[in-house]
């Protein structure tokens, strides 16, 4: 079993990720010479800063999958929702019952708990992307504390365990994915690879998360 990478922003033409086919098949190689065979594709929805068509996602997958496969790597389609005030009602999980949520860097969202309780009602997996990056949110936040007993997974980037922002995050173990949130480098796939043989906790626990839900699709 190869490596997976759950965050990533590889359609072209979508949202602020890949730029053009070739990037996107360039960045696909570098996973497969990573030793990467699943991926997730997870375009923005309802960003307040980016804006996509859940139809042009949907045809631009078919055509990034066909590509992926060529290479052995099965790309899957799932999306990262941003919650803000309004509710974010359509989105796209991956292997049928995760959903990568992001949320505002300098201030909690008003309905952030309702928001992500309404989804876990819906029988979705909850994991919050990059964690390091909340200015407002910490490990001993009361709504971190809240998050987790809720069951949501944590999922730190590539950058912030370089960068050590994601230090305490991971000594608490409250990390559960370490992921790329590759925008189009093709540097990203080994750097992930490495951290995932560094941190084996945590790539023991994305074994567990994911590879049971694989045969769904
Ligand atoms: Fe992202």
């Amino acid at each position: 079993m190869g490596y997976i990478d759950v965050h990533t922003h590889l359609l072209p033409f979508i949202d602020d990720g890949v730029s053009s086919k070739e990037q996107c098949v360039e960045v696909l190689q570098a996973y497969q010479k990573a030793g990467f065979d699943r991926i997730i594709a997870t375009p923005h929805l309802y960003n307040p800063y980016v804006t996509t068509r859940t139809a042009n996602i949907r045809a631009m997958y078919q055509w990034a999958s066909q590509e992926a496969s060529q290479l052995g790597i099965k790309l899957y389609l799932g999306s990262e929702v941003y919650i803000g005030s309004g509710n974010a009602t359509n989105v796209l999980p991956f292997m049928e019952r995760f959903v990568l949520v992001e949320v505002d860097y300098y201030s909690e969202p008003l309905f952030l708990l309702n928001q992500v309780y309404t989804l876990l009602k819906r029988g979705l997996h909850v994991v919050l992307a990059h964690v390091e990056r909340y200015r407002w949110f910490s490990t001993t936040s009361p709504t971190a504390c809240k998050l987790r007993e809720l069951g949501v997974h944590f999922q730190c980037n590539v950058d912030g365990v370089e960068n050590h922002s994601a230090a305490k995050w991971l000594s608490a173990g409250w990390i559960d994915v370490i992921a790329s949130d590759n925008h189009g480098d093709s540097q990203l796939p080994p750097r992930l690879a490495a951290l995932l043989q560094r941190y084996q906790d945590v790539a023991n626990r994305m074994n567990n998360l994911f590879i049971s839900y694989d045969t769904i699709q």
